[in-house]
């Protein structure tokens, strides 16, 4: 098997299939991965991954309040040492997360008074940042965590509330006494874009250098989700922090989808990383990016956004998917040195199993000759002027999913190599998906955040559509509003709540559709103030 197997693969240059780190480090960029202590001591697999593909690790949690000093000067480093333990071995940085936010900190802190919760965290600062001041992994910290309101005003913490602004000030002379050499910064989100929020991070920031505070970088967190956009001003705002004289970093990245995952959201989902990654190359004062966890199996997304999940590089079962490709080939664009051949045309593609919403596709395989090895295929839907990506494969098929019944796909593959050389396009190919179900009253929903403020949100319109053959003359919609959230009012549709979940009924009026139909309706809500969540994953019957 062994030596078969060696025979029949191609034979790709080290270079190109190196690991992420390899890249990031040849790029003088770090490649973070945010790291839980359960499965770092329990899983091989994950252990392996974070070992070799990120030379950058941030504790996701062992090194907040509540683990490391839960109550009054009793100190816990049991999972910190930990994570910067296995730092040291795997020649890893490790960045420190996080000393002043207002959560995951102990009740006991939260009700201090004004000169006891200053001095709590002048002792907390001084020992967790102290105890780590000389090991040479641990090279910067967090100090403080999502100060602003989404509008840009401070956000009225426990911390704010107590002591006002200054808490910011003192929290990083704290920092800079502990420990001199430790790069010091300041994180948030929703904070990639150019903004109210990300306007007030950045009016911040200068005055407290001006004041001589000792901010040395700022931390975008970068928890995106295609459903929304990719912030496009992203290189444009790294650029302005860079001008303040501050280091500048991506510090959680994710990017999540509402489920099921199919593969034109992987393939958008990677166009997001690739994207990140690029404007981070773009920055010269940008350090690295981190990616917060790096296993759908590990991830705090589906916990906390319902509906949505997927947000990572490698799925569940720890394979790879085409957002890992993305990253890997954003950091490498260019290691093929004069690499400047692209790989071979792929075949025509052949499809089989076409079901109503999936279709297989192969191809003969492209070769590639110039030096920096095949990397993998792109797959386009042509589409008048505009082609869109389907997905991404790493081998010369795919399995294409959540396609549209009854439609006619016309597709073609191009490679690449791992210099980013494309191919030219395969010749085309059509399939045409089958009918849904038949008669069986298919439909589905889809909604979107029409606008939202600090304590809540209109979601307009659900769109909902009969996806079945024939007409149907009532629709259900279901979806699960986040906890704290509550009903301030609907439009177009009945909507009864039990718990946490909205059942909406058509009303007299917008039941009957016929196939391919569709109607919306809207609702608001309440939600707890500076919660950002919405709901997503509508459910249609
Ligand atoms: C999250 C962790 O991923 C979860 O495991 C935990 O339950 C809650 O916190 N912003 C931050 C991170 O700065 O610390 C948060 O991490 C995600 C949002």
């Amino acid at each position: 098997m062994g030596l078969l197997a060696t025979f029949l693969l191609p034979t790709v240059p080290a270079e190109a299939s190196a690991p992420l780190r390899t890249h990031a480090a040849s790029k003088g960029k770090f490649i973070g991965a945010a790291l839980a202590t359960s499965p770092l001591s329990n899983e091989t697999a994950y252990r392996n991954i974070a070992a070799t593909e990120f030379n950058q690790i941030t504790a996701e949690n062992a090194m907040k309040w509540d683990a490391t000093e839960p109550s009054q000067n009793q100190f816990n480093f049991s999972g910190a040492d930990a994570i910067v333990n296995f730092a040291t071995q795997n020649n890893q940085q490790v960045h420190g997360h996080t000393l002043v936010w207002h959560q995951q900190t102990p009740g006991w802190v939260q009700g201090l008074g004004a000169s006891a919760m200053r001095s709590a965290i002048q002792n907390h600062i001084s020992q967790v940042v102290g105890r780590y001041a000389d090991n040479p992994a641990v090279v910067s910290w967090d100090v403080v965590n999502e100060v602003f309101e989404e509008n840009g005003s401070m956000r009225s913490s426990f911390w704010y509330n107590t002591l006002g602004q200054s808490y910011i000030a003192d929290a990083f002379r704290a920092a800079r006494a502990a420990d001199p050499d430790a790069r010091l910064c300041i994180n948030d989100y929703n904070v990639e874009g150019i903004n109210a929020k990300s306007t007030a991070m950045y009016n911040l920031v200068s005055s407290l250098r001006q004041q001589g505070v000792p901010v040395d970088c700022v931390g975008f967190q970068g928890h995106l989700a295609i459903q929304y956009g990719f912030p496009n001003d992203l290189q444009q705002n790294l650029e302005r922090f860079a001008a303040l004289g501050v280091q500048v970093r991506i510090t959680e990245l994710d990017i999540r989808m509402q489920m099921p995952r199919n593969s034109s959201k992987d393939a958008t989902q990677a166009t997001y990383y690739r994207n990140v990654i690029n404007a981070c190359l773009a920055v010269t004062a940008c350090a690295g990016v981190t990616i917060w966890g790096f296993t759908d199996k590990h991830s705090w997304v589906p916990d906390t956004f319902g509906g949505e999940g997927a947000a990572l590089i490698y799925d569940e079962n720890y394979q790879q998917k085409p957002s890992y490709t993305a990253v890997h080939d954003a950091l490498a664009a260019g290691t093929g040195g004069n690499d400047t051949t692209p790989p071979t045309t792929p075949g025509t593609p052949t499809s089989s199993d076409v079901t109503s919403n999936s279709a297989t596709l192969s191809w003969s395989a492209s070769t590639d000759s110039g030096g920096s090895g095949l990397a993998g295929y792109s797959v386009y839907r042509e589409q008048g002027a505009t082609d869109t990506l389907l997905g991404q494969s790493a081998t010369a098929s795919i399995n294409l999913t959540g396609l549209t019944p009854n439609t006619q796909y016309q597709v073609y593959v191009r490679a690449r190599d791992g210099a980013g050389n494309l191919s030219g396009n395969s010749p085309a190919a059509t399939f045409t998906t089958s009918e849904g179900p038949v008669g069986g009253g298919g439909c589905t929903a889809t909604g979107t955040v029409q606008t939202q403020w600090q304590n809540g949100y209109v979601v307009q319109p659900v769109t909902v559509t009969n996806t079945g053959t024939s007409a149907v003359n009532g629709w259900t919609v279901t979806f699960t509003l986040p906890s704290g959230h509550t009903l301030a009012g609907s439009w177009n549709a009945s909507l009864t709540v039990s718990g946490q979940t909205v059942t909406a009924r058509n009303a007299g009026y917008n039941g009957n559709l016929a196939p391919n139909a569709s109607t919306t309706f809207g609702f608001q809500v309440n939600r707890p103030n500076g919660n950002t969540q919405t709901p997503s994953g509508y459910t249609c019957a």
